[in-house]
């Protein structure tokens, strides 16, 4: 089994999409015996809580149930049982850099990192409005493809 955990601040917007999405197009793949997803926060300040209702309605209008994800805050434990810790943005990559043991510290990288895009970061919705929401889940749509692409090539 190979395991991913999505990760941003809040575990509320960007990386809740990312398990969605991800696990949807895992599930199309006919690879949910072999891939788990997961997805946590670095902040822990919405813990227990549903996605925002703006990632909700985005994903919804795409296809894409969140409503099962519980926001929780990156644990020590995920740093041992998961195989890739994907950050949103750099600053949750320099977050989880600071916590995660060294002989972990290779399951770190950019989520994006995987897809071939002109751009390596998922921008924080948060403060901004619905376009920041559509941006997050076209972007999380590529990338899960290219990490499934990548995975595929690579599965335990
Ligand atoms: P996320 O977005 O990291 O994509 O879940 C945010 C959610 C909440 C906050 C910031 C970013 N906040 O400040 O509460």
């Amino acid at each position: 089994m190979t395991k991913v955990l999505f990760v941003c601040l809040g575990n509320i917007c960007r990386s809740p999409t990312a398990h969605g999405v991800f696990a949807h197009q895992v599930a199309e793949s006919g690879l949910s015996d072999r891939i788990r997803v997961d997805s946590a926060g670095t902040s822990g300040w919405h813990d227990g809580g549903l996605p925002d209702s703006r990632s909700m309605q985005r994903a919804a209008d795409h296809g894409y149930d969140l409503s099962f994800i519980r926001s929780r805050k990156v644990a020590p434990s995920d740093f041992v049982e998961q195989d890739y810790i994907l950050a949103m943005d750099r600053e949750n990559l320099k977050d989880l850099q600071k916590i995660c043991p060294q002989e972990h510290a290779h399951k770190l990288r950019l989520f994006l990192d995987y897809a071939d895009l002109p751009v390596s970061e998922v921008p924080d919705p948060y403060y901004g409005g619905n376009d920041g929401f559509e941006r997050v889940l076209n972007l999380v749509e590529l990338g899960g493809v290219a990490l499934l692409d990548h995975l595929k090539k690579n599965l335990q």
